[in-house]
């Protein structure tokens, strides 16, 4: 039988400015369960594991298979972990409704406008904040701040390439 041949996963990762910024509003603002798009090695997903606490819960999304070679992620956090491999157009409605009640929903999946609009819609509902990176994407145009402005979002936190809001419509309970 013919080996398997194992495609590298290309290149991508995320700033550590960020990752900074992501773990300090998870602390500050205790937040428990968090839901990403966009694994690649695992540098946020680490990142949000360690700021979350034990009884917390971190879903990811993420469509490419090749990432799992290389992830980061340590054996310690993994009772904290649910994985689900897809394209986040696809199974993200399904997650949030399952996860219910969402502290956090952070984007760094498919940078689309089309795609990330999808996305910050699909979890506004479950969410009480809405994290995205690479706003200023080439391919994202004006879409986080056609968001934050059409559902009355106050931003808590802006860089150029990412940025955190609060859903005014979030309610605990749901
Ligand atoms: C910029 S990287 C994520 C970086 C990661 N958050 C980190 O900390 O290193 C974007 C990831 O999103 C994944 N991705 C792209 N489109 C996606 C989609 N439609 N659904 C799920 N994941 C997607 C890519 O395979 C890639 O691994």
């Amino acid at each position: 039988m013919a080996e398997k041949k194992i495609q590298p996963a290309p290149p991508q990762g995320i700033e550590l400015k960020c990752v900074d910024d992501i773990v300090k509003f998870i602390q500050s603002k205790k937040l428990r369960v968090v839901v990403e798009t966009g694994v690649a090695f695992g540098v946020s997903t680490n990142a949000i594991l360690g700021a979350i606490p034990d009884d917390g819960l971190l879903v990811s999304i993420e469509n490419n298979p090749y990432t799992l070679n290389s992830l980061l992620v340590l054996p310690k956090y993994y009772k904290k972990w649910l994985f689900v491999y897809g394209d986040s157009a696809d199974v993200l409605s399904n997650v949030v409704k399952l996860v219910g009640s969402i502290d956090l929903f952070w984007h760094d999946g498919l940078h689309r406008a089309t795609a990330m609009k999808q996305e910050y819609e699909t979890a506004l509902p479950h969410s009480r904040f809405i994290g995205s990176h690479d706003i200023n994407h080439p391919g994202a145009g004006t879409v986080w701040n056609d968001f934050v402005e059409e559902h009355n979002m106050e931003v808590l936190l802006r860089r150029s390439k990412w940025a955190f809001a609060r859903n005014p419509d979030w309610k605990p309970s749901k």
